[in-house]
């Protein structure tokens, strides 16, 4: 085995979709894993198989179609958790099972209501029953930066006599610091007689800032396995960032002692990107290697700099990762041919008849502003190509009156599975009345608990782009739309979480008690 690589486990549709947020559809997880094919991961978990109908269906469908990467299902230390993981990731040609019991005594006593003796046999069991289904089982502590490593070491050493190949060390409640990480790694690596016969893997969840820093001390003392995430999306912080980790590799690789991972770092930008398209979600602008303002520089000294030598204020490159270096793109007289490629240099591929409604979207666009951008065709695709045909409630149009002397004034045509309505409200301005008598549409009424617009470009025919986040029958979504108009983007957005609202209430059958 060679010692210098690390196998790069990503957890975004298993982890990543566990967080309020970040729910995806069956389809949605399957593009989703295409493209962390193509980004060259070693592990998807796909999900968790006994979780839901939804996530069994997914990760079925990811182990028919996805090649190149091994399909993972995570099942909890009991038999019928682990007959659900074994059928889901069935047709994959590459697979593993991931098993996992608590062992800290915090989680043993409350959570678990079981001794150690009985959280041992179950671990036991677990990891037995599971390599009768497949050659490739994953054992994980939960809570293990938080348990006796008296308990660890002997709950390891038991695991990889029953066959486990790959051992994981979670951080799940984000509890531990670069430092204790490393030593806990070294210390189960003296002191586990059998662990030479797995892989140590970790997880780490970023409660404290420090999910990265503490994969990669992990490594340092004898990891080859981390677990991470597209944009450090997950439970709660998140988890660590799959980007950072790999770029850290990559940069600082004398430090990491010339560890290496299968990664094609030129696709990180670009699924970092469809995982913010597919969730309505953004990363901060100073998000470490793919926020937006990751390679910029606005301080006139650092661009001189940058200017002279790259290397002055920049230790890796934009096209490294793969983030876009010409921003802006197309326009009015950029024909099918230019649409075409530049949607190949963003990684996106779209069927014959899809390509053509985007064209006459592109077109639509292009007569209403000057210069389209990547962010633009980007939002036409996401919005207005793939989703049109899947959303429950569809804004047909709108109408407003409004001026300093009135009342503003709002009529909306909505379509609801297939039935036109016609709806009239007043409000606190355009936005407020266009938002209202939607409204009235519903069932209940949603509650807003967030709202934003921001112009994408620095001109006044920009796209606005309008997010909101609501709370409706006690299900929180995101929406976000992008349109000139910043009524009609703001009348979209609340529209595309509506619609998410009601997509989530229906697969709202998660029973994940006890996890
Ligand atoms: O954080 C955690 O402990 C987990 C386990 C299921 C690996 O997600
Ligand atoms: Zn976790």
């Amino acid at each position: 085995m060679d010692d210098k690589r690390v196998y790069i486990f990503d957890t975004t549709l298993r982890d990543g979709e566990q967080a309020p947020g970040f729910s995806m559809t069956v389809e949605e997880k399957l593009q989703m894993a295409h493209q962390l094919a193509r980004l060259g991961v070693d592990i998807i978990e796909a999900g968790f198989a006994i979780a839901s109908k939804g996530d069994f269906e997914a990760i079925n469908l990811i182990a028919r179609e996805v090649r190149g990467s091994k399909i993972c299902s995570l099942a909890r230390a009991n038999e019928n958790d682990i007959k659900a993981a074994a059928e889901a990731i069935a047709p994959a040609e590459s697979k593993r099972i991931h098993t996992f019991i608590a062992t800290s005594d915090i989680h043993m006593q409350y959570k678990l209501k079981k001794t150690k003796e009985e959280v041992l046999e179950l671990a036991k069991k677990a990891v037995r029953f599971a390599r009768n289904l497949v050659d490739d089982v994953e054992f994980s502590c939960e809570d293990a930066t938080r348990s006796s490593k008296e308990f660890l070491y002997k709950i390891i050493e038991k695991a990889i006599e029953e066959g486990a190949t790959t051992i994981n060390i979670p951080d799940t409640v984000g509890y531990t610091t670069p430092l204790e990480f490393y030593e806990l790694i070294k210390d189960i690596k003296n002191s586990v007689p059998n662990i030479d016969k797995a892989i140590i893997s970790v997880h780490c969840h970023n409660d404290l800032g420090m999910a990265t820093a503490n994969s990669l001390m992990a490594l340092k003392a004898g990891a080859r396995q981390v677990e991470c995430t597209i944009n450090a999306i997950g439970e709660r912080s998140g988890n660590a960032g799959l980007e950072e980790v790999v770029m850290a590799l990559v940069v600082r690789k004398e430090y990491f002692d010339n560890l290496y991972t299968s990664i094609n770092t030129k696709e990180i930008y670009k699924t970092s990107r469809l995982l913010c398209r597919i969730t309505s979600s953004f990363v901060q602008p100073n998000k470490a290697v793919v926020g937006d303002n990751a390679f910029a520089h606005e301080s006139g000294i650092h661009q001189h700099g940058v200017l002279s030598n790259p290397m002055t204020y920049e230790i890796m490159k934009p096209e490294d990762v793969g983030f876009p270096s010409n921003r802006v793109v197309l326009g009015k007289h950029s024909g099918r041919h230019a649409l075409k490629s530049r949607l190949s240099e963003l990684g996106i591929e779209l069927s014959d008849g899809d390509f053509e409604k985007l064209f006459e979207e592109f077109k639509a666009l292009s007569d209403k502003k000057k210069y389209i951008y990547d962010e633009d065709i980007e939002a036409l695709i996401y919005k207005d190509v793939i989703h049109k045909d899947a959303d429950a409630i569809k804004l047909l149009s709108f109408q407003v009156q409004t001026g300093d002397n009135m009342l503003p004034t709002a009529t909306v045509s909505l379509e609801i599975k297939g039935e036109k309505k016609i709806l009239t409200a007043t409000g606190d301005g355009p936005v407020d009345s266009v938002i209202k008598a939607i409204e009235k549409a519903l069932p209940n009424e949603p509650v807003f608990l967030d709202y934003s617009i921001k112009a994408l470009t620095p001109n006044t025919d920009a796209q606005a782009e309008a997010r909101v986040l609501i709370e409706m029958d006690g299900i929180k979504s995101s929406g976000v739309a992008i349109d000139t108009d910043i009524v009609k983007a703001s009348a979209k957005a609340f529209v595309d979480a509506v619609n998410k609202s009601l997509f989530k209430k229906q697969v709202k059958d998660k029973t994940l008690e006890g996890v």
